[in-house]
Formats: C-alpha cells, structure tokens, sequence
C-alpha cells in the first residue's frame, strides 16, 4: 500500500548503470556472454535505459576490454536505450563504427581526479570533450554528461559547490541533454543535495549518482527527489565502484531505490521481483552477495 508524499514526483526514470559502473569495478573476469545476458535481464525487468558498457582505453579499464564485442552482439529491443561512456576522440570513433546511438561523457569537478581518471588538468579535460560532443551531436548522438566528485574527493576533501556548478554549466552549454552528479565516494548528505541542485540555474537538466560508502544513497535520493530530480541513476544489486578512487563502493542499488519508490506510490515500470532474481543470479557468479538489503530481504524468501 503506497503512502504518496506531496511534491514529489509521480514517475521517476531510473538510468541503469550496473552493467558499466557495476562490472568496471569486478576483480574477477566477466564473460562478455554473461554481459550480455545481465543487460537482457535488466530489459526483461523493465529498463528503458541500460548504461551498457565504457569505450575507454582497455588497458586503463580492462574489465571493460570487451566492449566492442558486447556491442557488436547486443540484442537491442526496442524502446530501450543503451548508452555507453566515451571520453575522447577515439572512443567517440569507436563508438560511431558501431552504431552506438547515445553516449556519455564522464568529467571531473576537482583537479586530482581529472588526472587520475582522465590524465587530463580540470581546464583540459573540456579540449576532449568540446570536439567529442560536437561531433556526436553532428551524427545524431544523444550525449549525457557526469560530473565526478560532486560533494568530496579523496584527495582534495569537500568540493566547493561552485566549482560542481561551473564544470556542470560548462558540459550542459557543450549541448549534453542532462547533467549526471555523481557522488563517486559516497560522502554526500542530503542538505548538501539540496544545496547543489539549488545553485544550478537549470535544475530539470540535472541526474543524481549516488554511490552508497556511507549508507547516505537513499536519502539523498529523497532529497533529490524534492528538489525536483526525476532520473535517478542506479545499479541492479548495489554493484559498483570507480577503479580511479578506491574508496568509492557500490552504487545506489536499485531495488534499494525501487521498494522506496514504490512505497511512495511513484512509478518505475520496473519489475522488483525480475530484478532481484537479476543480483541472486549475478551474485552467484560473481561469488558474493549483493550488498543490497533489500535483495538480501527479498531473496531470503
Ligand atoms: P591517455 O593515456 O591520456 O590517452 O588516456 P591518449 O589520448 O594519450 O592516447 C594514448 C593511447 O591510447 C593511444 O594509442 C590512443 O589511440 C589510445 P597509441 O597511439 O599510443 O597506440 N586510446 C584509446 N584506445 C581505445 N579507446 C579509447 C582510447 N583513447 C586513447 N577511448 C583516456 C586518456 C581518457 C583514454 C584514459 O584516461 C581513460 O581511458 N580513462 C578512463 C577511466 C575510466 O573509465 N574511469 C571509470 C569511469 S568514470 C566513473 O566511474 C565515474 C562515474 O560513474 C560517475 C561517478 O561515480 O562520479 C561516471
Ligand atoms: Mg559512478
């Protein structure tokens, strides 16, 4: 039984990342088959959007290496979007030669993380993107932007909110149609949510990406939710993790995300029970369970 709260949405669009931001993360070697079938699940479940995987150097994130050859042998159904990261000339490349038709950038808000994630200064890293988003949008990609670092970075502590605005402003006036805030280390708060979206002049363009270190995910997610925010980024059984800032864990786990939801009376399309049997499946590939408490709930029954 719903027990709907005033101001908040009644539909949310939930932007699946666990087949890119969850398996970049895994020690273990994935098969690119069982890629392909974790992404078939998540459509089976509902998806509309599945963040399929990252063009990115292989060597910088091997556990991705197989990306062409998962998105050469995608099944893609229709009405289901499944964009993939690209950072550079070469991916964008990549991803045209393959008929990749939505992609995302993926930026940094502090310096140290620029460098480390993208070998590339806070100033350099818009000379990559600038001519990657002009020539995807030229071919009729749609591109998504992130935002790295939104609240905290490991090196450089809090991250002042203007600085997330003036990187964030600059990647939406590049022609990206969201904004994604990531809170890569999971160090948020839900009053510092509400903080960020309210100094962004364009709040119905913004995404939030929680990784969930501190337990804060949900509640951010709430706050997110009444600051207006209607997608909300998540990855099926709570995997995750950036292989560039280790204290970063797994995402916002979206049954997590879903059995709120729902009990707000705020529609997903998603299908819970699909989507648990999704992690119990993956978990016991990967060889441990799914850090969601509502998949480790749900499937004790
Ligand atoms: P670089 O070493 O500066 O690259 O890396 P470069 O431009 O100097 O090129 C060096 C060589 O790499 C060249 O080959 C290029 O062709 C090749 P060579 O001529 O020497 O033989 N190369 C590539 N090959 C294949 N695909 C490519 C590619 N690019 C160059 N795309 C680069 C720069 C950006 C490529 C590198 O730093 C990189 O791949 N970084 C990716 C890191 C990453 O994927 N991190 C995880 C995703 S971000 C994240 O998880 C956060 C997020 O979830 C939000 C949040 O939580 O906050 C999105
Ligand atoms: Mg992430």
């Amino acid at each position: 039984m719903p027990y709907p709260v005033e101001g908040l949405p009644h539909q949310v669009t939930i932007y699946e990342v666990g087949p890119r931001d969850g398996l970049q993360n895994e020690s273990a070697v994935i098969p690119v088959e069982v890629k392909a079938e974790f992404i078939d699940r998540l459509a089976d479940a509902g998806h509309k959007v599945i963040e399929a995987t990252s063009l990115v150097h292989p060597k910088w994130v091997p556990q991705l290496a197989d990306a062409d050859r998962l998105l050469a042998g995608l099944h893609r159904r229709p009405g289901v979007r499944y964009p993939v990261l690209v950072p550079n000339p070469r991916g964008l490349d990549r991803a045209l030669d393959l008929g990749v038709d939505e992609i995302a950038i993926f930026a940094s808000a502090t310096e140290t993380f620029a460098a480390k994630n993208l070998n590339r200064s806070l100033e350099s890293q818009f000379e990559m993107f600038e001519p990657v988003v002009a020539r995807a949008l030229d071919n009729g990609i749609r591109v998504r932007a992130y935002v790295s670092m939104c609240f905290g970075d490991p090196w450089e502590g809090p991250t002042p909110i203007a600085q997330v605005v003036t990187v964030g402003e600059r990647l939406l006036g590049l022609g990206c149609y969201e904004l994604s805030l990531g809170d890569t280390i999971g160090v948020g708060t839900p009053g510092h949510v509400t903080a960020l979206i309210g100094a962004f002049r364009t709040p119905e363009r913004l995404a939030v990406h929680f990784h969930d270190t501190y337990g804060q995910a949900l509640s951010n997610t709430l706050a997110a939710l009444r600051s207006g925010i209607t997608t909300i980024d998540a990855s099926t059984g709570g995997i995750g993790g950036c292989p560039y800032a280790e204290s970063a864990t797994g995402n916002l786990a979206t049954e997590d995300l879903v059995w709120m939801l729902r009990g707000l009376g705020i529609e997903t399309g998603l299908d819970l029970g699909k989507l648990v049997s999704t992690s119990t499946w993956l978990a016991e590939l990967l060889g441990r369970p799914s850090p969601s408490r509502v998949v480790q709930a749900l499937s004790k029954g």
